[in-house]
C-alpha cells in the first residue's frame, strides 16, 4: 500500500475542527436563500474568491459573516451531519470539535437551537456508523470575559452535551490572562479546558494557557519552537499540539507547506498531530491535510503513523478504546 492510501483507509481521530469552518459555500448559499438572510456575495465563485486571506483577522471577518445564514436547529444540524459524513469518508472514527455560541447568541440566536443541533446530527452519526465524539464549546477572545461567563452559565445547563470549554478568535491583542477567572470557573463546574495559542501569537501566549487556563491541550501551538525552554517543558509535559498545515499556509503563518515547521516539531518529540481547522475555507478536510503535508515535508509511513498515534493518545476516549484504536494503525 503507498502512503496515500494508508492515509485515506488508516483509523483517525480528530481534535481541532470548528463546526462552523465546515460550511461549505454551496450550502451558504442555500441556507441564505432558505433563510432569507443577505451574504455580501452574488455566486459560489465569488465566495471563493473572498477565501484569499491575508491573517487570521481577515479570515474571520469572513467567516462570521458566513456563520449568519445557520438560523434554525435544522441548519445546525444539516452542518454538522454534512461534517459527520466527511469523517465517515475520511476514516476519521472519533472527533472532538468546537463550537462559538456568541457568533449566534450576540445575533439573536438561542443557545439551545445551536447545541441541540449540533449534538443531534452527532448522535445520529454515532448510531448509524459508530463516531464518536467530544463537543468543546469555545469562547470568543476578542469579546469580553463577562460575555464568556454568560455562556459559560449556558454550558452549565448542557454539561450532559459539552465536554470542555476554548479559547478562539483574534489571538494578538487578547492574551490568556484575558480569561483567567472564567477558565477557573470552568474547571471548578467540571469543564476540561483547552485554548488556540501560538498559531500568530507570542511563545508567552502557550505558557499562559498552560500556567493560567490550565488547559490539555494546546491549539496551534507551531510558534513554540521560538522558544527552547517552553518546547522543553512541551515535551517533558507530553502536552499536545493541534497543527493545522493548511490552514497555517491560508492564514499565512507560513508561506508556503515546505515551509512548514510539523517535520521539526516531530523530530523534537513534541506531541503534534495534523487536524482540519475550518476545512470548508481553508481548501481541505483532514486527509487532504495529511496528504499534502506528506508531499511537501516528505513525511516517511512512520511520521505518519506518529501523527495519528499521537492524536489518538491526546484524544479524551477511554483508554480502552485508544490502545484498541492504536492497535489497528
Ligand atoms: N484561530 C482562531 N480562531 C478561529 C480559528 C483559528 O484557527 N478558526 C476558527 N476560529
Ligand atoms: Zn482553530
Amino acid at each position: 500500500m503507498n502512503i496515500v492510501e494508508f492515509i485515506k483507509k488508516v483509523p483517525k481521530t480528530e481534535l481541532h475542527l470548528h463546526i462552523e469552518g465546515t460550511l461549505e459555500p454551496d450550502h451558504m448559499f442555500k441556507l441564505a436563500k432558505k433563510n432569507n438572510i443577505f451574504i455580501p456575495f452574488k455566486n459560489i465563485k465569488e465566495v471563493k474568491e473572498a477565501y484569499n486571506f491575508s491573517n487570521l483577522e481577515s479570515f474571520l471577518k469572513i467567516y462570521y459573516e458566513g456563520s449568519k445564514v445557520l438560523i434554525k436547529e435544522e441548519d445546525f444540524f444539516d452542518l454538522t451531519w454534512a461534517y459527520a459524513l466527511k469523517c465517515k469518508e475520511d476514516n476519521i472514527v472519533h472527533t472532538e470539535i468546537f463550537f462559538d455560541p456568541q457568533t449566534h447568541t450576540n445575533r439573536g440566536i438561542n443557545f439551545e437551537i445551536v447545541i441541540n443541533g449540533i449534538y443531534k446530527a452527532l448522535q445520529k452519526a454515532n448510531k448509524e456508523f459508530g463516531l464518536s465524539f467530544k463537543i468543546i464549546m469555545c469562547f470568543l477572545r476578542h469579546l469580553s470575559e463577562k460575555s464568556g461567563f454568560e455562556m459559560l452559565d449556558h454550558a452549565i445547563v448542557h454539561k450532559d452535551k459539552i465536554f470542555g470549554v476554548g479559547l478562539d478568535s483574534s489571538e494578538i491583542g487578547n492574551p490568556p490572562s484575558k480569561f483567567q477567572k472564567l477558565f477557573k470557573k470552568s474547571i471548578e463546574k467540571g469543564f476540561l479546558t483547552f485554548a488556540h495559542a501560538g498559531e500568530e501569537g507570542p511563545p508567552e501566549y502557550i505558557w499562559d494557557s498552560i500556567n493560567l487556563l490550565n488547559v490539555k491541550r494546546i491549539d496551534h501551538g507551531v510558534q513554540c519552537l521560538h522558544d527552547k525552554i517552553l518546547v522543553e517543558k512541551l515535551c517533558k509535559d507530553k502536552t499536545p499540539l493541534t497543527v493545522c498545515p493548511l490552514s497555517n499556509i491560508k492564514l499565512r503563518v507560513f508561506n508556503k507547506l515546505k515551509e512548514h515547521n510539523l517535520k521539526k516539531m516531530l523530530d523534537k518529540k513534541l506531541m503534534v498531530m495534523v487536524n482540519s481547522d475550518d476545512p470548508a475555507y481553508f481548501g481541505g478536510y483532514l486527509n487532504k491535510n495529511l496528504i499534502e503535508i506528506q508531499s511537501a515535508l516528505n513525511l516517511s509511513i512512520d511520521d505518519i503513523k506518529t501523527l495519528i498515534i499521537n492524536s489518538f493518545k491526546a484524544s479524551f476516549l477511554t483508554e480502552e478504546k485508544k490502545m484498541e484504536w492504536i492497535s489497528k494503525v
